[in-house]
């Protein structure tokens, strides 16, 4: 503990720099209008800036009628296909899914059964982590956040690769495999880390069967008694398709597209994506979301009182209740207006799952803020924009519902968008070819250097 005076000057200095800082660094929200700058990447209507050509996805929100956006109900297609006609295919085959789908994402057609079945038998080779890995990556230097250590452990797989530079686009393929087959095994033993060393709880290391899909190789090592049904591990299969691929702009396949358009290293280019998916705008809400929720549930006497729900939501969006940034976690997209597709599936699979579990109050309260969301942005930001539920809304309720704990909720995220960033990777070196390089503009202006005894405060 450092002595408290100490602290005090700390403290103080700290808050000085602060308002050096501030005093130096103010950029008026007009100029950005007056350059002609997209705040955000974002044109003045909302839509995004074209940044780049894909054949991997495509995320429908919105029609242009006349130059103007008009609202519409949210599509999502991956290679062409919409993503509810790959969701019921396989359901109505009664199979798991995620590694068609990384298949699908990454080579771009649908995969045979042959080629499906070396796929999963290549994936299963890879799951298990170098030698030490474990021991020197994971254990040491414990996380009390899963995605710090995902991105760390990745960074460090570089060590254990021997052609970690070779950006061909057979290494890139070899190492792509490699990270979608590892990262739940990742995932889970940083879990159990984290478990033991911060929350003082055992840790249990299973072995990995391999016959297993990775939705069930995710519950065999979280369970203590490795126990889990075929119902649960489809449906954790479910979720990870959904969130295996979002298009080229979303915030960390823009991050894994940026890096890999310099040419470096695979690893330095997803450790970057989880960098981003962990931010709270991004993959972080689906946790904000329960704490959000839970945060609701506390203040809110009664919970089917549409008048007290909304009053709650009010106190949200003007910064007065929950973490104070103002935003409805779960709720806008920059794309989907109506509806976002995920959020549709994810909502009726809450929706059965809270019936079985005796949650259906919790649902129902959830379902609430889905529909005063929208009315309480339009009256308290005076904003049009339609917004509608996303894919974080329901998604923690869904793992709150399969026993799974929250920390592992972005988490989940990350290794399922693991398929969509390798194939965004690959298509960036393969059919790009330029560092991405914008501009700012600069509005400094040119001044005489000052020598150090003539300054003055
Ligand atoms: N709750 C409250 N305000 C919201 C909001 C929400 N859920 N979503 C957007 N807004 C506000 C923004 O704060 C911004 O207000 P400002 O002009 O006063 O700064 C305005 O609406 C426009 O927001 P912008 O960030 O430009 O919209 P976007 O379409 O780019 O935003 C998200 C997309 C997802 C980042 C945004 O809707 C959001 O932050 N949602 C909550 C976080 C979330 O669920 N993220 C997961 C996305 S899958």
């Amino acid at each position: 503990m450092e002595p408290r005076e100490a602290m005090e000057n700390k403290n103080a200095s700290l808050a000085d720099l602060c308002a050096e800082f501030r005093a130096n660094n103010q950029i008026p929200a007009e100029k950005f209008d007056l350059y002609n700058v997209k705040r955000g990447l974002r044109n003045p209507d909302g839509t995004g800036v074209m940044a780049g050509l894909t054949l991997i996805c495509n995320v429908h929100g919105y029609l242009i009628d006349d130059g103007e956006r008009v609202p519409d109900e949210g599509r999502l297609t991956y290679r062409g296909i919409d993503v509810r006609d790959i969701v019921e295919g396989c359901q109505r085959e009664n199979r798991f899914g995620y590694e068609e789908v990384a298949w699908l994402l990454l080579f771009g057609k649908q995969p045979t059964r042959r080629q499906l079945d070396r796929f999963c038998s290549v994936l299963n080779a890879y799951r298990e982590l170098p030698e030490y890995f474990a021991e020197d990556m994971i254990v040491k230097a414990p996380s009390r956040n899963i995605m710090n250590k995902l991105a760390r452990s990745v960074l460090a797989l570089y060590s254990y690769d021997d052609n970690p530079d070779d950006t061909s686009l057979e290494n890139n393929m070899r190492q792509s495999m490699q990270l979608i087959a590892r990262l739940p095994t990742i995932m889970t033993y940083a879990y159990q880390v984290k478990r033991r060393h911060f929350d003082k709880e055992s840790m249990f290391f299973h072995p990995i069967d391999p016959s297993h899909s990775i939705a069930e190789s995710i519950l065999n090592a979280i369970r203590p008694d490795r126990q889990f049904t075929d119902d649960e591990a489809k449906l954790l299969d479910l979720c990870m398709m959904l969130h295996a691929e979002h298009g080229g702009g979303n915030n960390s396949t823009f991050a894994a597209r940026v890096l890999s358009s310099t040419g470096t290293d695979i690893y330095s280019a997803i450790a970057a994506a989880i960098g981003s998916l962990k931010g709270p705008r991004h993959g972080g809400a689906n946790h904000r979301v329960m704490t959000m929720m839970g945060d609701l549930m506390d203040h809110v006497d009664n919970w089917e009182d549409e008048g007290k729900v909304k009053d709650y939501l009010v106190k949200i969006v003007r910064r007065e209740a929950g973490d104070h940034s103002g935003l409805i976690y779960g709720m806008g997209h920059a794309v989907y207006t109506i509806s976002d597709p995920r959020a549709v599936i994810l909502k009726e699979k809450a929706r059965s799952m809270a019936q079985q579990r005796g949650l259906l109050r919790q649902f129902e309260l959830f379902e609430r803020v889905e529909r005063l969301a929208p009315q309480v942005f339009a009256e308290v930001k005076g904003d049009s924009k339609v917004i509608s539920a996303n894919v974080d809304f329901y998604s923690g309720l869904v793992y709150e519902c399969l026993g799974i704990p929250s920390d592992l909720y972005t988490p989940l995220f990350a290794i399922s968008r693991i398929a969509g960033w390798c194939a965004h990777r690959i298509e960036e070196m393969e059919t790009c070819g330029r560092i991405m390089r914008p501009a700012y503009r600069s509005l400094s202006h040119l001044r005489p250097y000052i020598p150090l005894d003539e300054r003055t405060e």
